[in-house]
């Protein structure tokens, strides 16, 4: 028989946690969500009566928290209590690379996980279905079965069962409430009918039957690495053929048209930008080239792990051609950053190119204000801080500001330098930001939104991403 539902626990209360579980205790009013961490400080964001607090920005959360929070959906780092109450627990925790030992650099680190297994294999009571959230290597499934099996022998309590699904989410920040609200599909796997079923019911309550697919654990767990990899290669194959029309005359706006035309490419993901950023992809690729080298595949490997080196040289493309257009120097030049988050609609800034464009500017001895709609200037200070460079630690701080108004970094600025296509930043004056700048003045727009006729216009110099016309 389908077990019923009534108390869920989420493991991690991030930018994949949180939203999720939003979103199904709106759907799912007769269920208990209990959301926990092991963060303290994030958890008293989530609980902020201020919803402009809350720890992760993304249009229509701050109204599902306001409907929902208190009443069937709560924040804690009760993690045991919780653990101890559910019915089916989501782990949901970060998954990042390894950064030392066996497969540094590439693999998944799984502490996280596992750490989770071990505490939900010493406070679970009776049948509890457990649901891999996290993005996870193919078979870490087993390791979570493995531990789980053990306590349930260790217990010697017939009423301990662990039932195991792999559930890999699939939104993007920014959208991630009509992500959520309106998937293009469900991927459940997994062998016990029963728990398919029970995990089935929770999300046939807003998302139709034919969008919930069933697969082996395995294949789901493959599939969203899978998924992840296809959409970076999407994006590191636009910007190499962006270079090629900078080269040629050709616009890179119009290659997409024609190509995203033909339904077999189709034509999402295919904008040109400053190289992709988030927590995600980068990670999920390298975990990707892990298992192929792993099982004797480095032609798969290496097919792979192209896809983040063109990133990178992406990147540093971008920030050398700054320096070529500023006459072959940017030390003691002001030059405004617009964007620092990974893509517009987010606070998040993890991996974002504008981190390492900065980076590159500042070692080139650059003075960079910078403005972000959403990210605090906390964030842009750590994420600057600190960078690696032969194991050695190296602080830039001094050499860069951030700013609330845009206005104030164009005062005396050599460019304006456009990383995330914020709305705001398609609308902008530029007759007011060229009167305050210094001339030769330039703007470049690595994200296709500035209005180049105005630009123009307006006493400006302008390079645009993929460009090959001559301004
Ligand atoms: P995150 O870093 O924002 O959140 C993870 C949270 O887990 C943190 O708050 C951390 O404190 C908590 N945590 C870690 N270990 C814990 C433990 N033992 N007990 C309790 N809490 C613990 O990460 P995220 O962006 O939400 O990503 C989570 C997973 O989802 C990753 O595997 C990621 O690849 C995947 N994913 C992320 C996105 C995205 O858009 N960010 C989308 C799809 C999938
Ligand atoms: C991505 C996937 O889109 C989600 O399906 C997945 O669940 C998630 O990773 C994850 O596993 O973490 P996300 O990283 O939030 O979501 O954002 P995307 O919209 O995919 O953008 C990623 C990067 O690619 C951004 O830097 C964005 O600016 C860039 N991008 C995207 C482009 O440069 N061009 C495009 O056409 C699209």
């Amino acid at each position: 028989m389908t077990q019923k539902i009534k108390n869920i626990c989420c493991i991690g209360a991030g930018y994949v946690g949180g939203p999720t579980m939003a979103v199904m205790a709106k759907y799912c009013p007769d269920i208990k969500f209990n959301v926990v961490d092991v963060n303290i400080e994030r958890i008293k964001l989530w609980n902020s009566h201020n919803l402009n607090e809350l720890p992760i920005f993304e249009p229509g959360l701050s109204e599902i928290i306001n409907k929902c929070r208190g009443i069937n959906l709560n924040f804690s780092n009760n993690i045991k209590e919780s653990i101890a109450l559910a019915d089916m627990i989501f782990i949901s925790v970060n998954t990042p690379t390894k950064t030392k030992g066996i497969g540094a650099g590439k693999a998944s680190d799984l502490k996280y996980v596992e750490s989770c297994a071990r505490e939900v294999a010493a406070f679970a009571k009776g049948t509890t279905i457990v649901v891999e959230k996290s993005t996870l290597p193919v078979k870490t499934a087993e390791v979570i079965i493995n531990i789980l099996k053990t306590a349930e022998k260790n217990k010697n309590d017939e009423k301990t069962k662990f039932h195991v699904l792999s559930n890999p989410e699939f939104l993007s920040e920014g959208s991630a409430i009509n992500d959520l609200e309106n998937p293009d599909r469900i991927l459940i796997g997994g062998d016990d009918q029963n728990a398919i079923l029970a995990l089935n019911k929770i999300y046939s309550r807003w998302v139709k039957k034919n969008k919930i697919l069933h697969t082996n654990i395995w294949s789901s767990e493959l599939a969203k690495l899978t998924a992840n990899a296809f959409l970076a290669q999407r994006i590191s194959s636009i910007n190499s053929i962006g270079a090629l029309c900078e080269a040629t005359g050709a616009d890179i706006k119009e290659v997409s048209r024609a190509i995203g035309s033909d339904s077999r490419i189709g034509s999402k993901f295919l904008d040109a930008g400053p190289g992709f950023g988030g927590s995600c992809f980068k990670k999920d690729i390298l975990n990707l080239v892990y298992l192929s080298n792993y099982f004797g595949l480095e032609e798969v490997g290496d097919f792979w792990e192209s896809v983040v080196k063109l990133n990178y040289w992406h990147q540093h493309r971008i920030s050398q051609l700054v320096v070529k257009k500023l006459f072959g120097t940017v030390t003691g030049k002001k030059i405004c950053i617009l964007g620092f988050s990974f893509k517009a609609n987010t606070n998040d800034t993890r991996e974002s190119a504008s981190i390492q464009i900065c980076k590159d500017l500042l070692d080139e001895g650059a003075l960079l204000f910078i403005h972000d709609p959403k990210v605090d200037s906390k964030q842009i200070t750590e994420d600057l801080s600190k960078v690696k460079n032969k194991n050695v630690e190296k602080n830039y701080s001094g050499e860069w500001a951030t700013i609330k108004n845009y206005m104030d970094g164009c005062d005396g600025a050599d460019a304006v330098l456009v990383l995330t296509e914020w709305q705001e930043y398609s609308q902008i004056n530029w007759e007011k930001v060229s009167n305050k700048m210094r001339k030769p003045a330039w703007v470049f727009d690595a994200r296709l939104i500035v209005n180049a006729k105005k630009v123009i216009e307006s006493n400006l110099k302008l390079w645009r991403i993929g460009d090959g016309y001559n301004y």
